[in-house]
């Protein structure tokens, strides 16, 4: 479904990715994980063209998105729940969630309205309170729920669980778990907590300094010595 492939992305002068292969077929979930820095966030904005890769291609079910804009990235079914959130603050939960919309297909507003708030029923309780003085959890459903709004065949997760805590964080992981089983949706996600990641992914990848230096199953690295003394150690 997704293909990136031999991508390069700068910053300036500096080389944030370095060459970056990776492959997401459609149904599943795909973990990246990596220490602060490694390049992570770079990827997925770089597949919504932002900033743009200086050399190499992505393909989204076989089109070059490469050089595309992001709206009409975003149009052809990717989604991003970009790190930080980034909510509109000021607006309210259905403020937010119809800003997702904007390039939904015509008509499909309640229906999907109606989905994610089923998802997220706490975002349904809080519907018309601005999004800005809702709790850490709250805005990441509704960040995920936003991207959502959009009908995306891919869901780009930037860090879903970052400053939650436990419970809430084994909900929305719970409900990534649910959109991919019960909508089919593909998922590629970030992850600093990378025991949760490797255990919900089918596969995953290790980025370390703008490349990826192992994949495999989410099993396979879950498993791994290297993984574990680097990204699992204390427990999870
Ligand atoms: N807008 C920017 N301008 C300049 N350098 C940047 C910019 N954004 C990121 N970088 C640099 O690119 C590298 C990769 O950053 P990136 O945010 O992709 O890492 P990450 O793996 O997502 O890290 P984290 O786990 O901390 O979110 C870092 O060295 C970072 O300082
Ligand atoms: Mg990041």
């Amino acid at each position: 479904m997704l293909k990136v492939s031999g991508v390069h992305t700068f910053y300036g002068a500096i080389e944030a990715l370095k060459g970056i292969d990776i492959e997401i077929g459609a149904g599943e979930i795909v973990s990246l994980i990596g220490a602060n820095g490694a390049g992570k966030s770079t990827l997925l904005m770089t597949i919504c063209g932002s900033p743009r890769a200086r050399q190499g291609r992505v393909f989204f079910e076989g089109e070059d998105i490469t050089d595309l804009p992001t709206h009409e990235i975003v149009r052809r079914g990717i989604a991003q729940s970009p790190e930080g959130r980034r909510i509109f603050p000021r607006m309210t939960v259905l403020e937010n969630l119809q800003m997702g919309s904007i390039v939904a297909q015509p008509g499909s507003f309640d229906r999907e309205l109606e989905r994610v708030l089923t998802l997220f029923p706490r975002l349904k309780e809080r519907i018309n309170q601005r999004a800005g003085t809702m709790s850490g959890g709250e805005q990441q459903m509704l960040a995920i729920g936003r991207a959502l709004m959009s009908q995306p065949r891919l869901l780009l997760l930037d860090e879903p669980s970052l400053g939650l805590a436990p419970l809430i964080v084994k909900q929305i992981f719970q409900v990534i778990q649910e959109i991919n089983r019960e909508q089919k949706m593909t998922v590629f996600m970030v992850e600093q907590n990378a025991f949760h990641a490797l255990k919900l992914a089918h596969r995953a990848y290790v980025m370390v300094t703008g490349k990826i230096t192992m994949t495999g199953t989410g099993a396979q690295l879950l498993a791994d010595p290297e993984v574990r003394s680097a990204y699992l150690e204390g427990g999870h």
